[in-house]
């Protein structure tokens, strides 16, 4: 891709706007993934950070603190926690869903194992922490460690969700809350707050978050069936791995009887033969579920932009506003 187009990207445009705290960010995380007393550490984190990601979070981060007004040093602890509590969760979730490709590399519990991503992801967690305690500031312990914990809970609803066909639209939407926008919501959270900034300006950045962080989610789980090797992940995980996700969980709702046996038997059986990934991505077509389910993202979108316009105009705000529209539009 030319520089022109890939500048054009709104992600592009907000890491070029941020690009020196970025930087920071960048040697932060390097100087703390290291460790002088476990080699291994260092191998399976340098993996996965040298692989890059989006970085998505952290400058959500930044961009709130900047548009806040932020002058201290911290907003750049800050990103670095929230992106190491997010590569600790990734270890994790790459372990308990058995994925073997992460970032267009092959996941660490596939090049080294099991054991090496669950202790690699406690490091993380644990580096996280010092990080924040840093800032010395107890608000911001607070919103962190409590996404943290609602990112656990998130993952364990999950489980028991997953394989179960009374699985709905709320519960779905209660585990996309937790796995993934209460980091998207609290990022945007402890950029206000590091800033001194009012309850209502804080809130109006939190709600941009979650409704961010769920639609990215919706949008994730689209992409593991229509998606592409643009994700750097494999496609078709979530069915393997039997996840109640909300395309099929509005497919299941409009199943015939005999649609309905087929879900029973890959998803709650577990019994999958070739040529079933297929036939659920055709009865995905056949109900407009990929559809329907884009549309709710559309939806949280709007949400976001909603709660952007409590805050005042800036470019970073639109920048942010862009990105919004990015999300729902990305095919990585
Ligand atoms: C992956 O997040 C995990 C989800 C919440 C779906 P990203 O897609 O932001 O991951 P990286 O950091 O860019 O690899
Ligand atoms: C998001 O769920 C994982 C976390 C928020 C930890 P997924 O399981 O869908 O994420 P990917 O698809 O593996 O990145
Ligand atoms: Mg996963
Ligand atoms: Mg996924």
């Amino acid at each position: 891709m030319s520089l022109d187009l890939a500048s054009q990207k709104p992600h592009d445009r907000l890491a070029a706007a941020l690009a020196d705290d970025l930087s920071a960010v960048n040697t932060l995380i390097r100087a703390r993934m290291a460790s002088e007393h476990a080699p291994r550490i260092p191998e399976v984190t340098a993996h996965l950070v040298e692989a890059g990601g989006k970085r998505l979070r952290p400058m959500l981060t930044l961009a709130s603190a900047n548009m806040c007004g932020y002058d201290g040093p911290y907003h750049v602890h800050l990103a670095a926690t929230v992106e190491f509590i997010h590569t600790a969760t990734l270890l994790h979730d790459d372990v308990v869903d058995e994925s073997e490709q992460r970032r267009g590399r092959p996941t660490a519990n596939l090049l080294w194992d099991n054991q090496s991503s669950v202790l690699v992801g406690d490091y993380l967690f644990a580096r996280a922490f010092q990080l924040m305690v840093e800032t010395g500031s107890l608000r911001v312990l607070d919103i962190l460690s409590n996404a943290a914990a609602t990112i656990a809970e998130g993952e364990v609803l999950q489980l028991s969700a997953a394989r179960d066909l009374a699985t709905d639209e709320g519960i779905y939407l209660k585990i996309v809350r937790g796995k993934t926008a209460a980091l998207f919501s609290a990022a945007m959270e402890v950029g206000g707050v590091i800033a001194g900034q009012p309850d209502d300006l804080v809130q109006a950045l939190y709600d941009y978050g979650d409704a961010l962080g769920i639609a990215f989610q919706i949008m994730d789980d689209l992409l593991d069936y229509g998606g592409t090797d643009a994700t750097g992940k494999n496609i078709g995980d979530d069915f393997r791995e039997r996840k109640l996700t909300l395309p099929v969980i509005k497919a299941i709702a409009a199943a015939s009887d005999e649609e309905r046996a087929f879900w029973v038997r890959t998803i709650e059986k577990g019994d999958q033969r070739d040529g079933d990934l297929d036939e659920a991505l055709a009865l995905l077509a056949r109900h407009g579920a990929m559809e329907a389910a884009r549309a709710d993202a559309l939806g949280w979108i709007g949400k976001a932009k909603t709660a952007l316009q409590q805050l005042p105009e800036s470019p970073l705000r639109g920048m942010l506003a862009d990105l919004a529209d990015y999300v729902v539009a990305r095919i990585n």
